[in-house]
């Protein structure tokens, strides 16, 4: 069997950033988000990347993204080098590439309609039949129609997230860059949305880069997972095997406090918490006491 397309080879990427000065006499050493990591992506994988707050995780995700310049080390995408080029030698990456971030409220634009948001992309793009794509995208991420003509604050925070995901999907991207897209979420929605990705990427034959606190999350969405620490990654592998067998200390601690820390704050293990729930994803808001008034 062929080996499966490479569709981003890193190697050595380091990603530093000035550190304000706290004293006159002394400069402060920058600060290294990202400390050396080799990693490669092959078409169709999804691809988890988990660690704790300040890792690194979303500097490498920006450096994939080409929204981060490294300081050194390389990013290739489907052998093109990343690292280096202006913005406007990156326009095949933008066009293949998209990205999902945390905060639907903070990436879509409050001032235009949904319908304009999801066809933004596509008329940067001079594309054609644009109104039946959004309708199109729309019934993918399991809003109605009817949303196109209303505004991102009408929305609940689930549905806000769709409208982002179905803005990403526009172009037709062959990879998905997804960074904490549930964290911001209620917990009562992520396994929607997660189910929801999950589909699409499937769906649409995606290769998807995604990033997560948690490792239950992870573990539901992605193949494979590599973990990350202080910039570096410690240990990559299957989903099922870091999660069953994980191999260093911190992978370790990061495994053991899944369970301990859902019981804590939401009484339920990932489990239970992400089982029976239908994968034909369905609008959160009718289960949601926010759900906006149709206009
Ligand atoms: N633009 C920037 N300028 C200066 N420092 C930055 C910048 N972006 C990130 N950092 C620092 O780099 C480190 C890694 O940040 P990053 O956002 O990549 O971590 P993270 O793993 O995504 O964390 P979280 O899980 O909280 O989102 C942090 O110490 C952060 O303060
Ligand atoms: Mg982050």
């Amino acid at each position: 069997m062929a080996e499966p397309e490479v569709i981003y080879d890193v190697r050595d990427l380091v990603c530093r950033f000035r550190q304000p000065r706290t004293s006159l006499r002394h400069r402060t050493p920058p600060l290294t988000a990202v400390d050396g990591v080799d990693l490669q992506v092959t078409a169709g994988q999804r691809f988890g990347l988990v660690g704790e707050s300040g890792s690194g995780k979303s500097t490498l995700l920006r450096c994939l993204a080409a929204l981060q310049q490294p300081t050194s080390g390389s990013v290739r995408f489907r052998g093109q080098e990343l690292a280096g080029r202006r913005d406007r030698q990156l326009r095949f990456l933008r066009r293949d590439v998209q990205v999902v971030f945390q905060d639907p409220m903070a990436s879509l634009d409050p001032r235009m309609r949904v319908r304009e948001l999801i066809a933004e992309p596509l008329v940067a793009q001079r594309a054609s039949g644009t109104h039946e794509r959004v309708d199109e995208l729309l019934d993918a991420v399991g809003l109605p129609r009817g949303s196109a003509s209303r505004y991102p604050h009408q929305f609940s925070g689930g549905q806000r997230q769709r409208i982002a995901i179905a803005r990403a999907l526009a172009v037709r991207p062959s990879v998905l860059l997804a960074d904490e897209p549930v964290s911001a979420l209620d917990v009562s929605v992520r396994a929607q949305i997660l189910n929801l990705l999950q589909d699409l990427v499937e769906r649409f034959h995606l290769t998807l880069v995604f990033v997560a606190h948690d490792l239950a999350v992870v573990r539901h969405v992605c193949d494979t997972v590599a973990v990350m620490r202080t910039g570096q990654l410690v240990e990559h592998g299957s989903a099922e095997e870091i999660a069953t067998a994980p191999q260093h200390p911190y992978t370790q601690a990061l495994v053991a406090a899944v369970p301990t820390l859902r019981r804590a704050l939401h009484g339920a293990t990932p489990s239970s918490l992400l089982r029976d729930v239908p994968s034909e994803a369905t609008p959160d808001a009718a289960a949601r006491p926010d759900r906006p008034e149709p206009s």
